[in-house]
């Protein structure tokens, strides 16, 4: 453990204590579940695209003892003043008003209706370090970490190359049904199979996927959180969705493409489908074509060690999504706009659903400072509150720690 999970770790036995009474400390069981930047590929993992994501070092913690019952006892430090919620394991039902607990009872009800024994009970307190609503993934994380802790409970054994796939699929599942955002399978896959230092290049129609090297040389990667509150993210999200089906459906039907997905398709088919689509249809369909070439592209350009490739194609990514995908607004442009004219910086995007979350930028190392002072300034300028900013390597998947 380094000295930050010690610090957490310490900080949730007190939280346990405080909040369902002493134990044994040799009864507790601590997890630790990741968080998501995606470099490039975005909005693409629901259109059988591309995507090129990491997991990072900040995310979710889970300290839990295991229950002689059925039920789920569960706390977060995050929002502690709510209170413990309860579910049971054995009687898993969907109720409003729970937040969070919901992550938890979709993941254990999907996984039991694949089959596994999940009824152990456990009680659990949570701490997460991703910020509120940052696009960073803090549900995924949350599901993976819950999937992770049945499984280690009723010994699943689903902690390998194959389980930790399987988890991705069944906690997506989870967030589709159960929590109702129509994700795709991104954000569960590289919670899941993160690894140190490391990208994760996965086709999402196959789920063939390639660990690449996470190496910038002397650049590093700044996360910078816009703070807005996203509202409307799960109909917008949805919307963009429902739009490239239809153009799919379109082409199919008119007989110019056959296709089962956008991201089987290449530049050369935009020219074809261009006449049939109207300007909102055409435009989310370049996007979600031309963001699968670029991240093919950009995987291809890290290897190779070209940086300034990398950081073309991620502003190029910026601006697909903000003119043809429609996915950013003033708080993302801003910080992509400011980081632009910045020396020290090759690159920049959004990262994630968008309308709001995070923006990655590519900052030389030296200049990380230099860089959060001038971008902070000019956002507090224009937008009126302030970003704020993180750094992180790509770290490991999610996994028990103690
Ligand atoms: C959210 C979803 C992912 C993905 C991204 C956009 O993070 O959960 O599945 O679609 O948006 O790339």
């Amino acid at each position: 453990m380094n000295r930050q999970m010690r610090y957490i770790y310490k900080r949730l036995v007190k939280g346990y204590i405080r909040n369902f009474g002493m134990v044994d400390e040799s009864e507790f069981r601590f997890y630790f579940s990741p968080g998501r930047i995606n470099l490039i590929g975005e909005h693409i993992d629901y259109n059988g695209g591309h995507v090129f994501p990491a997991a990072i070092e900040i995310g979710t913690y889970g300290l839990i003892t295991k229950r002689n019952d059925s039920k789920v006892r569960a706390i977060s430090l995050n929002f502690e003043k709510f209170g413990v919620s309860e579910g049971d394991l054995n009687n898993i039902v969907k109720q409003e008003n729970r937040f969070w607990l919901d992550y938890i009872m979709g993941v254990a009800h999907v996984m039991k209706e694949n089959g596994f024994d999940v009824s152990t009970g456990f009680n659990l307190v949570l701490f997460g370090n991703i910020p509120n609503s940052s696009g960073l993934s803090s549900s995924a994380s949350i599901e993976v970490l819950t999937a992770m802790i049945i499984s280690d409970l009723n010994n699943l054994k689903l902690e390998d190359e194959k389980g930790r796939i399987e988890i991705s699929k069944m906690t997506q599942y989870a967030e589709n049904h159960f929590v109702g955002v129509n994700c795709g399978i991104m954000d569960q896959f590289a919670i899941a199979m993160g690894k140190k230092d490391h990208a994760i290049f996965l086709d999402t129609a196959t789920l063939e996927y390639e660990y690449v090297p996470f190496d910038l040389k002397d650049y590093t990667i700044v996360i910078i959180s816009t703070n807005k509150k996203r509202a409307l993210i799960k109909s917008k999200y949805g919307e963009r969705r429902q739009q490239c089906e239809d153009v799919v459906k379109t082409i199919n039907e008119l007989g110019i493409v056959k296709c089962e997905t956008l991201g089987e398709l290449n530049e050369e088919h935009l020219d074809l489908i261009r006449p049939h689509l109207d300007d909102i249809h055409f435009r989310r369909a370049r996007h979600a074509i031309t963001e699968n070439l670029r991240t093919i592209k950009a995987k291809k350009a890290l290897i190779e060690g070209n940086l300034l490739e990398v950081g073309k194609l991620l502003n190029e990514s910026h601006l697909s999504l903000r003119d043809d995908y429609e996915v950013t607004g003033l708080e993302l442009d801003t910080i992509f706009d400011v980081a632009s004219t910045f020396d020290g910086c090759i690159g920049a995007r959004m990262t994630g659903a968008g309308f709001g979350g995070c923006a990655i930028a590519i900052v030389h190392q030296d200049q990380v400072d230099e860089f959060a002072t001038y971008v902070g300034e000019k956002y507090k300028e224009i937008v009126g509150y302030e970003c704020s900013f993180y750094l992180s390597k790509a770290g490991d998947g999610a996994y028990r720690v103690l």
